[in-house]
């Protein structure tokens, strides 16, 4: 696992008592040359099964994403009580309409090394219903697709099959869940008398004035017991800085015989991890049975601590807010098969907007997502369940609740606590029984899980019922209430809750499509109608919503209401938005529409290219550098002479606009209405073609910068651009293919987007391989995993991924109009 880098292996002689090994933990991805077979074979879990018909695959794998698309994949017939849904509906593209339901098998096969005396397969995850057999014999099932967990495995040397079974059953998620064995595969093993895998537990307990920190550090020995003599068994351990320095040396300890040790390190002027510094350390721990190195293992830590004070939630003493974004786990073209590429890409994205955490709604994350996350900075609230025993689905995780939740829960503290990153753990969303007996019960005994197994991190979960939350005492179990939308309700939460702190744990839903603008521009939110049907929020024939970005859920609001709740409210912590990126599935308030297949909600979009929102939470959250953003596009043959509304998105507080030279007045921020607070709005703007240019103005009324969006004439060609290069280097670490994304844009002979162009392209890559396409439409049918795609508005991504010993100089992408 790239967690660890794992020193020498030792081999000692240790007595009767210890199996024949000793070799130090080794921890080696499996991921290539495994075979796929969709569909149910019987005995394909056998030792000598024949494999010829099956498909060669790489983990990450998700067998769904090729799709094609249909309106009869996962319909679901459904009344969503969250919505205020009042009859069911036959709700299609939930899921992402994409083959995702029913069985899947997996055959792969690893190596044992000689002289192990521990071996196990670690699954980061799998979608879902696993059940794995190894060399024939089952080893291990684990129903929950978003939970990592480990089956053991032979420690005989030599080659081993493994079979996986998963099955995805129809009406079991509220939105695409990806399908396969999505990320990695591991192969751990060490000897017999060693470091549990996954058994280091490393905080930072204290920070002094003086920068002194005392990190605590417990581990878990396997193969301890009354036979081993306390004393001839011990653990060392020191800090090694990001210099590489020693930078603390832990007094030796000895491990009890029960096989658990703890231990405090003090570090002197501790290099602390922080969103602005992402610094991270490693700790060494080496197993020594009378005196002799058995096992030994690093793992990555940040020393940083996380406090709740009256102040606010302090990392390292100091307030942080959260400018925070809710994201599925797909990764638009690629489909749910983890990719740190594509995931670093996400990050750099949202931080270049100013946000600085994330909340891995509504389940466990990939945990390379939190190690990477380590390394960017990311705040992360790290959530469990979407459900506990009431459904939101038929068949979801209620159906398995009752057996698995203790399990599901402590592996998610258990194995995910060292991630510096993690700095709250969300025991639910949206649960629907807020005020039942049993839910509370489960509240509590999950807070107090998550409490003992880390003591360091406050507990919380997306409530969307707060009145009640606050009002019958269920807020008290939480160390901070979660508020999902209703921003009045800021107040009752923050006066129910135990440290005087409470977060906007789910904000906005509001609803654009990029490039979509809709005339006239009249906010709306859905609802009840007035022939008594009911809107989840404003619908267009098209399928589409308006990136005038006045659109929004029913339970839900605009942006503006949550800026302005923040101010209003300094108890809130901040706000995790609605979501960072489009996801597949959930295309509200498209629910029945088809075809729609992909969410609305996302500040950027499936394909990863910024809505016009992504600049008013730019304005907001970036405080380092100016944003002037203006729309809509300036291309609109046949509305000359019609009302043509422009808004800037902007961090100054004036602005002048300009159409064709001729100004339309200067428009200032005024809390005289919502959506004046945070936007400059020109309402009564007569389309002509040409050019519209924003000047903006300093608080002292210099002019300090300008924008100017032109009218595009025809389409001219394509230019492939590519996207900023992440960080190969720090990706080459992780078990995934490198991947970088193109740009592919339709411009007229100045190189101005065409803003309506939706001609079909065709791309063709060298010195690398195609690996998927998107254009953002939420309303496409073409899939994802052929080289051609319609732009969208003028656009399409491209994602390629770096062939073994390819650099960027041979990399190339071109895109041709298909005529
Ligand atoms: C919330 C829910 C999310 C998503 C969102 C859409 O109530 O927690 O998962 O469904 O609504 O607005």
């Amino acid at each position: 696992m790239s967690l660890f880098r794992h020193s020498c292996a030792v081999a000692v002689s240790v007595g009767a008592f210890i199996a024949a090994s000793a070799a130090a933990e080794t921890v080696t991805p499996v991921c290539d040359g495994w075979l796929f077979h969709r569909g149910d074979v019987v005995g394909a879990e056998s030792a000598s099964f024949d494999v010829k018909d099956w498909t060669p695959v790489d983990i990450p794998h998700d067998w769904a994403i090729a799709g094609p698309f249909h309106r009869t994949n996962d319909l679901q017939n459904a009344r969503v009580l969250q919505d205020g849904q009042i009859d069911p509906l036959a709700i299609s593209g939930r899921t992402g309409a994409l083959p995702w339901t029913g069985v899947g098998w997996y055959r792969g096969t690893f190596e044992v090394p000689d002289g192990v005396g521990f071996a196990a397969l670690k699954f980061d995850g799998a979608m879902a219903g696993a059940q794995v057999w190894i060399d024939g014999e089952k080893s291990g099932e684990r129903p929950y697709g978003y939970i990592p967990f480990y089956v053991p495995a032979p420690t005989n040397a030599g080659r081993h099959t493994v079979a996986v079974r998963l099955e995805n059953l129809p009406m079991s998620t509220r939105w695409y869940a990806g399908a396969g064995i999505y990320r990695p595969v591991r192969l751990v093993t060490g000897p017999s008398l060693g470091l549990a895998a996954d058994g280091t537990f490393v905080r930072t307990s204290s920070l002094a004035k003086d920068g002194t920190a005392r990190v605590v550090v417990s581990e878990k020995v396997r193969g301890a017991s009354r036979e081993i003599p306390k004393k001839d068994l011990t653990l060392a351990w020191r800090i090694i800085g990001p210099d590489g320095r020693v930078m603390a040396t832990g007094p030796e300890v000895f491990v009890s015989t029960s096989g658990e040790a703890t231990g405090v390190l003090t570090v002197k002027s501790a290099p602390l991890w922080s969103v602005q510094n992402p610094v991270l350390c490693r700790l060494c721990l080496e197993l020594k049975l009378r005196g002799v190195v058995v096992d030994s293992r690093e793992t990555r830590f940040g020393i940083r601590t996380v406090e709740l004070r009256p102040e606010g939630f302090c990392v390292n003493g100091k307030p942080v807010v959260f400018n925070g974004v809710c994201l599925h786990h797909d990764l638009g073209s690629i489909g749910a098969a983890f990719n740190a590429s594509a995931f670093r890409r996400q990050l750099r994205m949202l931080r270049e907007m100013g946000a600085n955490a994330i909340r891995t709604s509504h389940n466990p994350p990939a945990p390379d997502a939190m190690a990477i996350c380590d390394e960017e900075g990311f705040l992360v609230m790290a959530e469990a369940f979407d459900m506990w025993k009431t459904p939101k689905v038929k068949r979801g995780y209620s159906l398995v609740f009752d057996e698995w939740w203790e399990r599901d829960l402590a592996a998610l503290v258990e194995l995910y606590r060292n991630h510096p990153s993690i700095v709250m753990w969300s025991i639910g969303n949206e649960i629907w029984e807020v005020d039942a007996r049993d839910t509370t019960k489960y509240a509590y005994l999950m807070a107090d899980m998550c409490r003992r197994l880390d003591p360091t991190r406050p507990v919380t979960q997306g409530v969307d019922r707060p009145g009640e939350g606050a009002a019958n005492g269920y807020y008290q179990i939480l160390d901070i209430p979660g508020v999902n939308y209703r921003v009045f309700a800021y107040g009752q939460a923050l006066s129910a809750a135990r440290y005087g702190l409470a977060v906007g744990s789910e904000t906005a839903s509001t609803v654009s499509s990029r490039g979509v603008y809709k005339f006239p521009v009249v906010p709306g939110r859905g609802g009840k109608q007035a022939d008594g049907s009911w809107l989840d929020g404003p619908m267009h024939p098209d399928g589409q919503c308006s990136s005038y970005d006045v659109e929004c859920c029913n339970w839900a609001n605009l942006p503006d209401a949550d800026f302005a709740a923040q101010e209003a409210n300094p108890g809130m912590i901040g706000q995790f938005v609605w979501t960072g990126f489009d996801y597949l599935g959930e295309p509200t308030p498209y629910k029945v529409f088809w075809p729609s297949r992909s969410s609305y909600f996302g500040i950027i979009d499936l394909a990863g290219i910024p809505k016009d929102r992504y600049w008013l939470y730019r304005s907001q959250w970036r405080k380092d550098v100016p944003t002037l953003h203006v729309l809509p596009h300036w291309t609109w043959p046949g509305r000359k002479g019609e009302v043509t509304p422009v808004y800037c998105y902007t961090s100054y507080s004036s602005a002048e606009l300009f159409v064709n030279g001729k100004s339309m007045g200067r428009r200032e921020k005024t809390k005289a209405s919502e959506l004046d607070r945070y936007r400059l709005r020109w309402n009564d703007v007569a389309y002509e073609p040409g050019e519209i240019k924003v000047v903006a103005y300093d608080a002292s009324g210099r002019a300090v910068e300008e924008k100017m969006v032109r009218t595009a004439g025809t389409f001219a060609r394509l230019v492939v651009e590519p996207e900023p290069v992440g960080r190969p280097d720090l990706d080459a670490a992780y078990p995934y293919p490198l991947l970088r994304y193109f740009r592919v844009k339709a411009v007229d002979a100045k190189g101005v987007l065409c803003p309506d162009c939706d001609l079909p392209v065709s791309v063709r890559v060298s010195g690398g391989k195609f690996r998927g396409i998107c254009n953002g439409d939420a309303t496409s049918l073409e899939v994802f995993t052929e080289p051609r795609m319609r732009l969208f508005h003028g656009e399409l991504v491209v994602t390629v991924e770096c062939v073994a010993g390819g650099t960027e100089d041979v990399l190339r992408v071109s895109a041709d109009v298909v005529r």
